[in-house]
């Protein structure tokens, strides 16, 4: 898609995040689980957006870094975050030597976000800087969709009220595994809002494959974050991978 950068996804969906994935509080377990990874250390969330796991996470002790190439999706987390130990840093999860200082316990991107890096070399770069900031035993955690692209449809209906319709148009270059989409929204008496995503796609064997050459093993693989058994129709994985020595 042109004209889409690292940065647009979150500069774009920033000012209403909180408002659109309002029903996407994460579960405890998924709270716990990251706790009990990060043991004595930090965690570092790649792609953290507004906070809505880095927040919770870092009441429940655990001191978080959260890299996020979108200046305003920083902006709100760190208001949001006030008063706790939550650091943002603007960056990209891809770039060379993310973060050298760092030494966590987990390391985790949710919500789909590891599909928003630009392609294999972009996630092997990011896979490399995961297992650089990382103790030696460290976790990376994962939650991604299954991709099934035949399900995609080119246009649907996301809301639909008497003053708002929100359209997602969908293109999928299948190829590249990408997908593109726009969230059109039509506002009685505003200006049309364009919110655009860029996802390139692994199956979870592509995925433990990069992960593999990148020196992280997979842990366990589960359909959510309550534990439940990951099946051949499961719509999404939650995956631990571990740092090799
Ligand atoms: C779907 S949001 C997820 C936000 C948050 N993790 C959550 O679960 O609510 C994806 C986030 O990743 C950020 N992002 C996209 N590409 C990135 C990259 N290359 N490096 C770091 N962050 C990135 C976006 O700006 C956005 O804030």
């Amino acid at each position: 898609m042109d004209e889409y950068a690292a940065d647009t996804y979150g500069e774009r969906f920033a000012a209403s995040y909180d408002e659109i994935f309002a029903d996407f509080t994460p579960r405890p377990a998924q709270i716990e689980l990251l706790r009990r990874l990060a043991g004595p250390h930090a965690a570092v969330e790649l792609g953290v957006g507004t906070g809505r796991v880095a927040i919770p996470l870092a009441r429940s002790g655990v001191p978080v870094v959260g890299v996020d190439t979108s200046a305003a999706m920083l902006d709100q987390l760190a208001r949001k975050a006030a008063g706790l130990p939550v650091q943002p840093v603007l960056g990209d999860a891809t770039a060379p030597e993310l973060a050298p200082e760092l030494k966590a316990g987990v390391a985790y991107t949710v919500f789909n976000t590891f599909f928003m890096l630009p392609g294999r070399a972009a996630q092997a770069a990011c896979l490399k800087n995961v297992r650089a900031l990382l103790q030696p035993g460290g976790a990376f955690v994962v939650e991604v969709f299954v991709p099934r692209p035949e399900l995609i449809a080119p246009v649907r209906i996301k809301s639909f009220t008497a003053t708002e319709v929100v359209l997602q148009v969908s293109q999928h270059v299948a190829g590249e595994q990408r997908m593109d989409s726009q969230d059109v929204v039509l506002r009685h008496g505003a200006p049309v809002q364009l919110m655009p995503t860029q996802v390139h796609y692994l199956t979870p064997h592509q995925l433990d494959l990069l992960a593999e050459e990148s020196g992280l093993a997979l842990e366990s693989r589960h359909a959510d974050w309550d534990g439940a058994e990951f099946t051949p129709d499961s719509a999404k994985h939650v995956s631990v991978y571990r740092r090799l020595p």
